[in-house]
């Protein structure tokens, strides 16, 4: 049986109706087997200009949990809050007899988490938490890649993240530990999860961290500040960096900073092997490279599994696909050059064979994959496809990010922000 929802047509309850909720209405409207009956928010105009905004008529608005909690018509409760009540809502849910789509981190520990897992598992419904990456079709592409062993021993991962914080003024709950949990926890888990997932690994041996700070004024201008008076100096930790240490020798860093406006945040996760090379661009990722050189004997069947991993990443697209927008795109192009020089393209624009100069690429295998249209289409798409692995989860078939995984991040997590409080002072020595 699924989710365990029983429903051919899903009633959906949506507890948070601030920023992120938007692009869970984007991703919901567009699904036709679920409907929206409930939008609660603490602050109520925020639900009722959601439903507004999005046309959700069947919509009942409220401002408080316990309205959607054990509501018959309701299987699905989505949650959008700060990460300081996923715990206590996911658990209210599920012991309703609700599904849970929550919002990452999902809890603010792991054992937390694995609370929830069993107490979904004792109740017999699911609960998967929005891990956006999970279902991207470049992060599996990567995957295949790396777990193929065609980059051979994997050496090195390092994931760069330089986020913004233009919707993050100093009084935001982001960087109240209490309510957030911190960096590691609410922004981490998706990378500790996606390295996870890559390296198919359960938790690195060991982690090193650190949080580097920076005063700023508290009365920075921000929505939430306005109308407040000024509170002097305030510090917020908003770059934090770890280090650690994978079964099989490698080594990943982890580098998160808050400090630039959105329009040129930049992510990379690169991916050093002993055979190659790959790099994935993009915090919501569009593009990714990968550069192998293998045997010689090994240059065709190279060549077929990057083929045969852009046809896999393709066949996702539907997942993610909404309606009412412009069709998703995946693009890629498969280059091999052998050690004469001769090189061969197998992409969208068919096969052509040709022949250049010796060069460095000499015995080499090139991959390179495009999503598109837009970024904010295939954000939204992936919001939509974590959904969709609810609806469809059975006990056999699990989705991508329950909270079994979940907790397996952030065991990291937490790990990570332990490690930062031992720091040692090397000026002071
Ligand atoms: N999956 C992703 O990629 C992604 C991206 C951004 C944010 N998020 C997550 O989404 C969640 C929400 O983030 P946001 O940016 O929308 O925050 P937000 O502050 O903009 O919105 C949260 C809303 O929840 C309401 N709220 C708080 N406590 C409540 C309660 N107990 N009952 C009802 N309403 C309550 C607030 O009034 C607010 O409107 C966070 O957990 C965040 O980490 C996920």
């Amino acid at each position: 049986m699924s989710l365990r929802v029983k429903q051919a047509e899903t009633g959906l309850g949506l507890i948070g109706c601030g920023g992120f909720a938007r692009m869970i209405a984007k991703a919901v409207r567009s699904l036709p087997e679920i409907k929206v009956l409930a939008l609660v928010d603490k602050i109520q105009d925020r639900a009722r200009n959601l439903k507004e905004e999005y046309g959700f008529t069947e919509a009942r608005v409220s401002s408080d949990p316990a309205d959607v909690l054990g509501r018959p018509d309701i299987s699905i409760v989505a949650i959008a809050t700060p990460p300081h009540s996923h715990e206590e809502l996911s658990l209210a849910a599920i012991s309703a007899g609700q599904a849970v789509f929550c919002e990452k981190p999902g809890a603010l520990s792991a054992a937390s988490a694995l609370k929830i897992a069993r107490t979904a598992e004792e109740k017999g419904v699911t609960a998967v938490v929005d891990l956006v990456m999970r279902q991207n079709p470049l992060c599996l592409i990567l995957g295949i890649i790396v777990r193929s062993g065609i980059l051979g021993e994997i050496e090195r991962l390092e994931v760069e993240n330089y986020a913004h914080d233009e919707r993050l003024p100093v009084d935001h709950w982001f960087w109240d530990k209490h309510k957030s949990g911190g960096i590691w926890i609410e922004h981490g888990v998706h990378f500790f999860d996606l390295v996870n997932f890559v390296l198919d690994q359960t938790a690195p041996e060991w982690i090193w961290a650190s949080g580097f700070v920076r005063e700023v004024p508290a009365d920075k201008e921000g929505p939430d500040n306005e109308g407040k008076e000024g509170k002097g100096q305030a510090i917020i930790e908003d770059r934090v960096m770890a280090v650690a240490w994978y079964p099989r020798g490698t080594v990943v860093s982890f580098y998160h900073g808050f400090k630039r406006p959105e329009r040129y945040e930049r992510t990379i996760t690169r991916v050093v092997g002993s055979k190659g090379y790959s790099a994935l661009y993009g915090w919501m990722p569009m593009r990714l490279e990968v550069e192998v050189f293998p045997n010689s004997a090994d240059m065709v069947p190279c060549k077929n599994l990057l083929s045969e991993a852009a046809d896999f990443g393709g066949s996702r697209l539907h997942a993610l696909q909404p309606a009412e927008m412009p069709d998703l795109y995946l693009v890629h192009d498969i280059e091999i050059t052998d050690t004469e020089g001769k090189y061969e393209i197998e992409g969208k624009y068919g096969t052509s064979v040709s022949s250049t100069g010796l060069g460095s690429n000499a015995g080499c295998v090139r991959g390179s994959y495009q999503l598109g249209p837009d970024r904010r289409m295939v954000y939204a798409g992936c919001v939509r496809a974590g959904l969709r692995d609810l609806i469809r989860a059975t006990p056999i078939d699990r989705p991508a990010a329950d909270y079994a995984t979940v907790a397996r991040a952030l065991t990291v997590a937490e790990a990570a922000e332990a490690s930062h409080r031992k720091i040692q002072s090397v000026r002071g020595r």
